[in-house]
């Protein structure tokens, strides 16, 4: 089989986007539009992807150089039709291999319509058509009587009864590299636009008796252009649809399908529910029963089995164990690791910080720069200071210790094991395990063999 070799569309300028950044490089899902095109193209089969760039060109090669892609890039300094793109790309294919073109502003392009197109045979010309009952502004798939594909119209050079032809041409289409180039370089310019059309390659392939076969796309939607902010918004809610049904068939739940937002990839268990207004981005696992609450906000998140995470929460680069509980209305900034069953209440902030088996912090916290132990309580109010203005400093607490609402812990400083620090006190040093420490106003003090309070009948 021959190579597969995808030329990808991206010179144009995107005017309509009113935007400084190249059309094809908005997004869809958190990822550039050009960005989808290259995947479906890859799961496809497509050897090498060769993107034609004019408009912006600086900006997506530093974009595809910073996410690591094995791209090549043509210039094509001036946009003269979809002819003369191709052709800018063709000096770097080879004759035996096989063309795609594709678009970067068709982000939804799906891998099932490439892989027809990749059953096509290897010898001939395949389009990739749709049919539309509002075929205004496409290119309209002429027909002889036998039903042969012989040529493509342009809507501004096409008769009334050639218009009122409901297949069109999405553009994308496949031919063998060798004779490509040879079409290319007969195509002219003598239509209503003035440019080379690539759409002439039809007619030339029919006239020398190379088979053109059309391949007709389920869903027409989804080889839709993007060329203003509107047609990104449908292009945007359509990618999430397909991404919550295929979620819905592995058995996630979805509270409402049109309220969630994925952008990125999320690995799930079973029995996991996902409330309205989620928007998970990045990369997310979510274990067996996990439940997050509505309107909740997960960046490169794990969690364990039976977590829980309640409404208006805010979780980025955190990892839980099994059973912990979150929110509502926390926010958990990167580094955050939290051992089984931890509960982190309302208004709680942590950061860079582990917190051991069972501890709680239940309300009104900042726990920065910390290693906490297991079973410790934190009270409102508690404060880590970890920053001194210049560096950033340590706070350790030990197993089974309790914080008392509205203290600070002015690190570097550890708190031992058992240690019980008095309400509104300000820890500057070492609180020795199993007693109590206060300090107030009056300083700190220390009572060796202090009693923790006991539950009272
Ligand atoms: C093209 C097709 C038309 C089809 C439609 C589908 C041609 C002549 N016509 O029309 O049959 O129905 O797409 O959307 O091909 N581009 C370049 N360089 C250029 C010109 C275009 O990179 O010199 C890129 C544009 O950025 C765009 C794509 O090619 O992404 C299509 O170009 P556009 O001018 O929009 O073609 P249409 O007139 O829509
Ligand atoms: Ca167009």
């Amino acid at each position: 089989m021959s190579e597969i070799h995808a030329v990808i569309l991206a010179a144009g300028k995107g005017t309509r986007m009113r935007s400084q950044r190249p059309k094809v490089l908005h997004e869809v899902a958190g990822r550039p539009m050009l960005a989808h095109v290259i995947d479906a193209a890859q799961a496809a089969g497509v050897q090498q992807a060769h993107v034609v760039v004019g408009h912006g060109a600086d900006q997506v090669r530093q974009w595809a150089h910073a996410a690591g892609l094995a791209l090549t890039f043509a210039e094509q300094r001036e946009q003269l039709g979809t002819a003369h793109a191709v052709a800018q790309a063709l000096p770097g294919i080879p004759d035996q291999a096989r063309v795609w073109v594709l678009y970067g502003d068709v982000p939804l392009v799906d891998a099932r319509t490439l892989e027809a197109l990749a059953r096509t045979p290897a010898d001939g010309v395949a389009l990739v058509t749709a049919r539309l009952t509002q075929p205004r502004g496409y290119g309209r798939i002429l027909r002889d009587a036998a039903g042969q594909v012989v040529g493509i119209v342009e809507e501004n050079d096409a008769s009334p009864e050639q218009r009122a032809l409901t297949e069109i041409n999405t553009g994308i289409l496949a031919a063998p590299a060798g004779r490509l180039r040879q079409w290319l370089a007969r195509v002219r310019n003598d239509n209503a636009k003035g440019e080379y059309y690539l759409t002439d390659v039809i007619g030339l392939a029919v006239a020398e008796g190379v088979a053109v076969q059309a391949v007709l796309a389920a869903e027409a939607q989804d080889l839709e252009g993007v060329n203003d902010r509107a047609q990104l918004a449908r292009a945007e809610r359509r990618y999430q649809q397909r991404q919550a049904q295929t979620l819905l068939d592995a058995g996630l739940t979805l509270a409402d399908p049109a309220r969630f937002d994925l952008r990125g990839e999320l690995r799930h268990g079973q029995d996991v529910f996902i409330d309205v207004g989620v928007v998970l981005e990045g990369r997310v696992v979510l274990g067996d029963g996990v439940r997050i609450g509505p309107y909740a906000q997960l960046r490169d998140v794990v969690l364990g089995e039976r977590c829980e995470v309640l409404a208006h929460s805010v979780l980025e680069g955190v990892r839980a164990g099994t059973a912990v509980r979150v929110g509502p209305f926390a926010r958990l900034r990167p580094g955050t690791e939290l051992a089984d069953e931890v509960h982190i209440g309302n208004f709680v902030e942590v950061k860079q910080a582990r917190l051991g088996t069972g501890t709680k912090a239940g309300h009104l916290a900042y726990l920065g720069d910390a290693v906490i132990g297991a079973e410790v309580n934190v009270s409102a109010g508690v404060i880590t200071c970890n920053y001194d203005g210049a560096n950033k400093h340590l706070t350790t607490i030990g197993d089974g210790a309790f914080i008392g609402s509205d203290s600070q812990l002015v690190a570097p400083v550890t708190v031992g094991a058992r240690a019980f620090i008095a309400a509104g006190s300000t820890i500057t040093r070492e609180a020795p395990a199993d007693q109590l420490t206060i300090a107030r106003h009056r300083g700190q003090t220390s009572l060796a063999g202090w009693k923790r309070p006991t539950k009272k009948r």
